[in-house]
């Protein structure tokens, strides 16, 4: 049975399946559950898009994990990343001596990821590393980025699903799709 938002009236295109994604989750939730295996493994994620990714990449990790989650606000809530990165919220466990693993929605300029590494590296953990469920690579502006996991490289374009927002809106679709051009258009 179809799902309800499927298709939605909003998306031109539907760029990943949400058989795509439990595929290739499942896939890292392996790896990641190969190199771990025996490590105190910290899951650290950002709110609020990377928590639909958060939920299934921890059931595809099949060792012992924690949980932990930031918030953060990295624009204002239109297409353009203004590069300022407010922390609104900070995480509950200490992770000095932890093996954390940032579980990231999408990495376009990289200039999130790479604030979030310079204030977790600072705490001392024993390792870090970043698990991106989408890495838009032509976008990139901070060239030294080590991405250890990657779901999918997409194409510059904006989409929204599976925890990605327009405005706060459509973070609820079970795919990663394309918005419509007269939506994003539409202020
Ligand atoms: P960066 O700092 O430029 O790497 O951007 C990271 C943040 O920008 C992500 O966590 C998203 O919140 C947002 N972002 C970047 N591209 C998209 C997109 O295509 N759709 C929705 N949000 C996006
Ligand atoms: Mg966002």
């Amino acid at each position: 049975m179809a799902a309800a938002h499927e298709p939605h009236p909003h998306i031109k295109e539907v760029l990943i399946s949400r058989e795509q994604l439990d595929v290739r989750i499942r896939e890292l939730g392996a790896q990641i559950s190969e190199d771990y295996r025996g490590k105190d493994l910290l899951l650290v994620s950002v709110l609020k898009g990377a928590i639909y990714f958060m939920a299934d990449l921890s059931r595809a990790i099949t060792i012992p994990l924690s949980l932990d989650f930031m918030a953060i606000s990295s624009y204002a809530g239109g297409k353009q990343n203004t590069g300022v990165v407010r922390l609104l919220k900070d995480l509950d466990e200490h992770i000095t001596g932890r093996h954390v693993l940032l579980a990231e929605d999408i990495i376009d300029t990289g200039l999130t990821a790479s604030y979030l590494l310079r204030i977790l590296r600072a705490r001392g953990p024993e390792s870090l590393r970043i698990c991106t469920l989408l890495d838009k690579t032509v976008r990139r502006i901070v060239d030294d980025l080590p991405i250890d996991y990657r779901g999918f490289i997409i194409p510059d374009v904006f989409v929204v699903g599976y925890g990605l927002d327009f405005r706060q809106i459509y973070r609820n679709l079970p795919f990663i799709g394309v918005l419509k051009d007269e939506v994003m258009e539409a202020t």
